[in-house]
């Protein structure tokens, strides 16, 4: 048996938050459901019986392919998709984040992020949330003319798991599957160095509109795999640029207020994510997972 469930707008343009009639089990029509994901952009499930033991089987249904795993954040259930958002030093890690897509400078760019929040903080911690959709439409001219042109150039390195005992030592080819990438493995390092290049824009096909959504208003100390970001012919890309983005972001921002069981199903490719900060002695629990391909096309 299939549950009813209310559905309301978050905003004019995007966003839905489905909560329970009745029935709070999680017995839905997931092709349904992911109709509204396409139409929406965001949803948030908000009062069902969902639990982290719970969640990976949720996200499943809608998940061909989980995203590879990032070894700098903590597991959890014992899985290597299932990680905890705040993440990886103790130093950093309840300053505020600027808004980027999930790992647009890397080879795979996963097409949904999921949140799910165990506690919230008792204050602050918002999850920031901007529709690249908009954000694209309010740019100027020139701005958009600009990154039109060219794709931007990322230029990564990855801490590779360490594996005990190689014994081949110098560079190895990274090939991958994905347009615009290229690198090498430096063996005796066990670290992947790579080119990304990729468009600042994405093509939302069933918006036939394009969405702003990279990693150029995000902070970089955030995010120590990029070691640069250029256009791809090298120029460096104008501070100027990157300041009149993050005020027409602003614009438009979204703040969403975590509730505890609360989970955003979020378009990684429509959107861009950031953080509120948060104190110090909170006890935040904010769980993670990355869909690299969805289930259904629609
Ligand atoms: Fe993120």
């Amino acid at each position: 048996m299939e549950i009813k469930y209310n559905i309301k707008n978050i905003n004019k343009n995007w966003g839905a938050v489905i909560s329970p009639k009745d029935d709070k089990s999680l017995d839905f029509n997931y092709k349904a459901i992911f109709k509204h994901f396409r139409k929406y952009g965001v949803l948030n499930f908000r009062d069902f019986n969902l639990s982290e033991s719970t969640l990976l089987e949720f996200s499943g249904f809608f998940t061909k392919r989980f995203a590879n795993p990032d070894n700098r954040r903590q597991k959890r259930m014992e899985s290597k998709f299932l990680l905890e958002a705040d993440y990886w030093s103790d130093l950093n890690n309840r300053n505020s984040m600027g808004l980027h897509s999930e790992s647009s400078f890397s080879s795979v760019w996963p097409e949904i992020v999921w949140f799910f929040c165990n506690t919230p903080a008792k204050k602050g911690g918002e999850t920031t949330l901007c529709d690249g959709v908009q954000l694209w439409k309010i740019l100027p001219a020139r701005i958009k003319l600009y990154f039109l042109k060219q794709p931007i150039k990322y230029s990564i390195e990855i801490q590779l798991p360490k594996i005990k005992n190689i014994k081949r030592k110098g560079n190895q080819e990274w090939i991958t599957n994905t347009l615009g990438v290229s690198g090498y493995v430096d063996l005796e390092e066990q670290k992947a160095y790579l080119e990304v290049l990729r468009y600042a824009m994405y093509k939302v096909e069933n918006l036939d509109s394009y969405a702003f959504t990279n990693h150029l208003i995000a902070d970089n100390h955030n995010e120590p795999q990029i070691k640069n970001i250029s256009m791809a012919s090298g120029e460096a890309i104008p501070n100027e640029y990157i300041k009149i983005i993050k005020e027409k972001s602003f614009e438009i921002i979204y703040e969403h207020n975590w509730k505890k069981n609360d989970l955003l199903m979020i378009d990684n490719k429509r959107f861009m994510h950031g953080r509120k900060g948060f104190a110090k002695n909170s006890h935040r629990d904010l769980l993670t997972i990355q869909t690299e391909r969805s289930a259904f096309k629609v």
